[in-house]
C-alpha cells in the first residue's frame, strides 16, 4: 500500500493537539482538518432537529439528506447545509453529544467517507482519534499527541474562562474529561488508541512551541525518505 500524504495527529480532548496540528498546518502551508469538528457538527444539528443520537432510520436519513460543508473559509470552518457552525459547535454541551454521536457506527462511517475524499486530493494535517488506525493506516506521519488529565483539564477551563463559558470548577472539568476519555477509549468502534506506527508526544511538561518544532522536523525528514 503506498503512503497516503495525510500527517495523522491522534489524542485525548485537551491534549494540546488541535492548537499543535493547526500550527504544523500553517507552517508546513498545508490543509488542516479538524474531524472532531465533524462530529461536533453533526451532533449540534441533530440535536436541533430533535434527531435521537442513535442508530436508526432517522440517523440514517438525516446522513443521507445534510450537506456537510468542511473548510469553506478561516470564519467558516464547518457548517451544514449553508449554516456556519463554526462557533456554536465549540459550546460545552456539544462536547457531551459529540462523543455519544461518536459511537455510532453509521455516523463513523459516514465521516470516514468524507474525511477520506476531502483529503483524497491534497496534503493535509488530519486530527481526531482515529485517523493513525483507521481512517488513513498508511499515514506517511503519524503522531499520537497527549497530557496528563490535570494538564488537560485545566486548559479546557482556560478555554472555557476565555470564551466567558465556564461556571464549573476544575473538579467537574476533571470529571468530565475521565469520563470522556473512558467513552472515547472503550467504545466498539474506532476507539482512541495509539497507532503502533505513531511517535508519542506528551505535551504535559513542554511548551507548545517546542512541540510544534519537534513535530516538524520529523515531518520534514520523513518527507525526505518518500
Ligand atoms: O476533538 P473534539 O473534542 O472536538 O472531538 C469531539 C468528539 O468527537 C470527542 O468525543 C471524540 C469524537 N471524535 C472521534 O470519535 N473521532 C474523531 N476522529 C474525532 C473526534
Amino acid at each position: 500500500m503506498s503512503l497516503s500524504k495525510v500527517i495523522a495527529i491522534d489524542g485525548p480532548s485537551g491534549s494540546g493537539k488541535s492548537t499543535i496540528a493547526k500550527k504544523l498546518a500553517e507552517s508546513l502551508n498545508v490543509l488542516y482538518i479538524d474531524t472532531g469538528a465533524m462530529f461536533r457538527a453533526l451532533a449540534y444539528s441533530c440535536d436541533q432537529r430533535n434527531i435521537p443520537l442513535r442508530a436508526g432510520s432517522e440517523m440514517d436519513d438525516f446522513l443521507s439528506e445534510i450537506n456537510l460543508e468542511y473548510g469553506k473559509s478561516q470564519d467558516f470552518l464547518i457548517g451544514i447545509d449553508g449554516e456556519n457552525l463554526t462557533k456554536k459547535i465549540r459550546e460545552h454541551n456539544v462536547s457531551k453529544l459529540a462523543s455519544i454521536i461518536s459511537q455510532i457506527p453509521q455516523v463513523r462511517e459516514f465521516l470516514l467517507n468524507y474525511q477520506r475524499e476531502l483529503a483524497s486530493r491534497v496534503v493535509c494535517v488530519m486530527e481526531g482519534r482515529d485517523i493513525g488506525t483507521v481512517v488513513f493506516p498508511n499515514a506517511f506521519c503519524k503522531f499520537f499527541v497527549t497530557a496528563s488529565v490535570e494538564v488537560r483539564s485545566k486548559r479546557r477551563l482556560n478555554q472555557l474562562n476565555e470564551a466567558g463559558d465556564s461556571d464549573l470548577s476544575l473538579e467537574q472539568i476533571m470529571m468530565d474529561v475521565k469520563k470522556r476519555d473512558e467513552s472515547d477509549m472503550n467504545r466498539e468502534v474506532a476507539p482512541l488508541k495509539m497507532a503502533e506506527d505513531a511517535d508519542l508526544v506528551d505535551t504535559s511538561d513542554m511548551e507548545l512551541l517546542d512541540v510544534l518544532n519537534s513535530l516538524k522536523s520529523s515531518v520534514e525528514d520523513r518527507a525526505k525518505g518518500i
